[in-house]
């Protein structure tokens, strides 16, 4: 497995995305055009602890075939964050990434993710219990936003005097959500800082990238290591590929590649941990740009089963 510091430059990560970025469809990526570096879901370290833990265990499962894989973790107790730690590097993650940028109201209201930006003495806590935990085994690092209200870099400061291995900035406020475009500019102002505070910290820019081609033209402007690519995913499943060939793809090929994608799901969720509606949000990914695509669709999505998806496929080949 490579070092953060083996991969190429810039490399290319695939984000974290709850219910989108699992063990299945990592390896439809993986297949498709794979990224350098990949980040499981973020899992909750206080329910990794308690009993709920192997219905969370079972979200960060993986296949050697995802690696270099990243796991993100979230949570509230700094103890937890040192005992998942421990038990991840076991599980042999390639690294643990703590979310410090989910803006998710619920979560911000019980003092994680972004809220952290506003509480430091907490978030070097777990910083802290997490570095321990690891031991020097595997790389730690933080994913987050340019502040919480606005930019603040004296939380990217701080963040940088904690010799971290990878610091992923996503270009916007947590006030902002997803709702304005990524400001790569201000990115760049966290990248000044990591050149003069911790030159060994890894910096990624995140935040609106369409694909490989796109992602190069911003690391190069903006001097980054590396770039991370969420939603871009959604529009071409080739996204990391240097010439993506998903827009020239047949009905068929499309409808192949949904039907590998739902056996794979079946096999994995075998007792319904995944409801069968999270696969409508992949639906709209391949079952689009041909002729008929909307109403097939529409049948695809009332679907109970992942035999009546697999059957609807087979039939409209
Ligand atoms: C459906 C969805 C789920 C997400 N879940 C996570 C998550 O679990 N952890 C995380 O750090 N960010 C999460 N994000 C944020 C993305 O990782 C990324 O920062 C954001 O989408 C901006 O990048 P993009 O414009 O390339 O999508 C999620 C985003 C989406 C759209």
């Amino acid at each position: 497995m490579p070092a953060l510091t083996d991969l190429p430059r810039p490399f290319f990560v695939l984000a974290p995305m709850d219910d989108v970025t699992d063990t299945v469809f990592r390896r439809i990526v993986g297949q498709c055009a794979a990224p350098d570096l990949y980040f499981t879901e973020f899992v909750n370290v206080d329910g990794l602890q308690s009993a709920g833990r192997d219905r969370l265990l079972k979200r960060i499962q993986f296949t050697p075939a995802e690696q270099p894989l990243i796991a993100q973790i979230w949570g509230k107790n700094p103890e937890n964050f040192y005992k998942t730690a421990k038990e991840l590097v076991a599980m042999g993650f390639a690294g643990i990434d703590l979310n410090m940028g989910c803006p998710d109201k619920t979560v911000v209201k019980n003092g994680c993710c972004s809220a952290l930006i506003n509480n430091r003495e907490l978030a070097l806590e777990i910083i802290k219990a997490t570095q321990d935990g690891a031991a020097g085994k595997v790389p730690v690092s933080v994913k987050t936003r340019l502040g919480f209200n606005q930019n603040d870099y004296t939380w990217h400061e701080l963040l940088l005097r904690q010799d971290l291995a990878m610091l992923t900035v996503h270009g916007r406020t947590r006030r902002e959500m997803s709702d304005v475009p990524a400001r790569w500019e201000d990115i760049a102002q966290v990248r000044e800082l990591r050149d003069r505070i911790a030159p060994q910290t890894l910096l990624v820019g995140n935040g609106d990238v369409e694909n490989r081609a796109h992602g190069m033209q911003l690391a190069q402007q903006y001097t980054l290591d590396g770039i991370m690519i969420g939603r871009g995913i959604f529009k071409d499943p080739f996204a990391f590929a240097e010439q993506s060939p998903w827009p020239t793809l047949t009905r068929q090929e499309r409808i192949d590649l949904y039907a590998k994608h739902v056996t794979l799901f079946a096999h994995t969720w075998t007792h319904a941990e995944r409801r069968i509606v999270t696969l409508n949000k992949f639906c709209k990914i391949y079952i689009n740009n041909f002729d008929g695509a909307k109403e097939l669709r529409e049948q695809l999505m009332n679907a109970q089963s992942s035999d009546e998806l697999l059957s609807l496929l087979a039939l409209n080949r």
